[in-house]
């Protein structure tokens, strides 16, 4: 069986050498970070990601799966290199590959056998054709490197299902040798139906930042839409759900709000912006500028609505309560995250700021000491004059608004995630904002409306012959809410 090494353990390299070891091989991973491959080694993983750290701590325990630091033991141990370091952005959003390199540095030189080399991490088109010629440069006389790109697509939150279940595989491969053994090392997801796209390098790189731009488009779209609906009284939601039942378009990733942030969504597109430019094409993707601006807007956005909830005034003043510091929920990662922005800008401006996250306290107090961190929603809440509802944990779905009323000092709680439901915080009294979605306190049903299951039964009346009106209106938001 293949032995496979995985180069760099963070977010991506982890879960992947987990899930390799899952998949029934011996695993090496390697880290230049030796307290990260220490933790690792000890079967702690440094980061929230739900079920990893049972996945790999039993995988160290039971022998097939290690991790190290030195790159000439992986040189000696695997037949398959996964390269997972990072890719951070470097200068003018262009990604930073110097870990790519120095990976490959530490690795090619002490080779002792025939190996394929998988690149894992997100690049710019055109990295792996360079990759190649300074892997012939390297490589010891003798032995042969062949280089191939599997691009990743797993969301933080659901990293271990992602990377068990892909949905789809990509192989950029130049020999049938590399498309061998990687359909060696993806045997079980592939005959439980992974779709494979077998492809040549540079279309394997473009594959993985295009999805992430697409992803990008599809809620800078939506809340470009949310602009629009705030100025003429539109619901943003329901014009989401209207567009998502074509399937053409699907309901997906068209979740309105304060917009994306994370390790990926960002940077790729600022990443693709730069290396279309380089490539002379700044032109052909011209449109995510304007992608990345309207992302960007919305946290301004919120920012402003805070200000302008608290009085506006040439000097600010006021305590903010805010829910969410994660760039998502489910994650402890903070990077570009949209609620730990807002929350310092905030701050920034001089306004007190109390954040609670269920999970990333500690990684957003790394990154922004100055605020301050509570640890329950109740206390972030405790006098403030605004809430902020900023990253869409599940939880906060079930706090209760009668007893935070009692808590915090104001009424007005802005969800900019678009994810609670209005109506108990209405009935407690809060008034309750969003972000270009529509909040009425639900009517209740008049005698004459049937109940929805009645409702259900009877014939649609034909769309196009009904005339707008109240009842109408009613029946659909009777309907939207049932
Ligand atoms: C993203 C991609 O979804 C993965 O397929 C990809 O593998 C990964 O980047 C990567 O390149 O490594 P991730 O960064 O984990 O995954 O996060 P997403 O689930 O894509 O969410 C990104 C951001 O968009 C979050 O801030 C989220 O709150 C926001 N979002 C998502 C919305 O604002 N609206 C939506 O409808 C969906």
């Amino acid at each position: 069986m293949l032995r496979i090494s995985v180069i760099g353990t963070g977010y991506l390299g982890a879960t992947h050498a987990a899930g390799m070891a899952e998949l029934g091989f011996e695993v090496l991973g390697v880290d230049n970070n030796p307290a990260k491959a220490a933790a690792l080694s000890a079967g702690r993983v440094p980061f929230h990601e739900p079920g990893l750290p049972e996945l790999l701590a039993g995988h160290v325990a039971g022998g097939r799966l290690r991790f190290g630091t030195s790159l000439v033991e992986a040189a000696r141990f695997a037949d398959v290199h996964f390269l997972c370091v990072g890719t951070p952005p470097g200068v003018n959003g262009a990604a930073d590959l110097s870990q790519l390199y120095a990976a490959l540095d530490g690795l090619v030189p002490h080779l002792t056998r025939n190996c394929l080399i998988v690149g894992k991490s997100t690049v710019p088109v055109g990295t792996a054709e360079a990759l190649t010629a300074r892997i012939a440069e390297l490589a010891p006389e003798g032995i042969s490197v062949d280089l191939a790109w599997n691009p990743e697509f797993l969301r933080e939150g659901h990293a271990v299902f992602d990377t068990l279940h892909p949905n789809r595989l990509v192989f950029g491969v130049t020999t049938p040798d590399a498309e061998w053994a990687l359909r060696q090392v993806y045997t079980t997801p592939i005959a439980a139906g992974a779709p494979v796209v077998i492809t040549n390098l540079p279309t394997s790189e473009l594959i993985k930042v295009s999805a992430n731009a697409f992803l990008a488009t599809k809620i800078s779209f939506i809340n470009s839409m949310a602009e629009l609906c705030e100025l003429t009284g539109a619901d943003v939601t329901l014009l989401a759900d209207a567009l998502g039942h074509d399937d053409r378009i699907g309901r997906k990733f068209l979740g309105a709000g304060l917009g994306y942030g994370g390790g990926c969504l960002p940077k790729d597109v600022r990443a693709l912006i730069a290396r279309a430019t380089e490539l002379g094409a700044g032109e052909s993707v011209d449109f995510l500028r304007d992608i990345d601006a309207v992302n960007v807007r919305r946290r301004e956005r919120v920012v402003r609505d805070t200000l302008e909830l608290l009085g506006g005034g040439i000097q600010p003043s006021g305590r903010v309560g805010i829910l969410g510091a994660a760039f998502k929920p489910l994650s402890d990662d903070v990077r570009d995250s949209p609620a730990l922005d807002v929350a310092t800008r905030l701050h920034a401006i001089g306004l007190d700021v109390t954040v609670f996250d269920p999970a990333a306290t500690a990684t957003a107090r790394a990154v922004a000491p100055q605020l301050v961190f509570a640890a329950t929603a109740a206390a972030a809440l405790h006098e403030a004059d605004v809430v902020l509802h900023l990253t869409e944990w599940r939880e906060f779905r079930d706090l209760d608004p009668v007893f935070l009323r009692k808590v915090a000092r104001g009424r007005t709680i802005l969800d900019a995630r678009n994810t609670l439901d209005p109506e108990p915080w209405l009935a407690a009294g809060w008034d309750f904002r969003a972000m270009g979605r529509l909040v009425e306190a639900r009517t209740p049903l008049p005698k004459s409306v049937p109940s929805p299951a009645v409702r259900d039964r009877q014939p649609e009346p034909a769309r196009a012959l009904v005339a707008p009106s109240p009842l109408n209106r009613l029946r659909a938001r009777v309907r939207r809410t049932a």
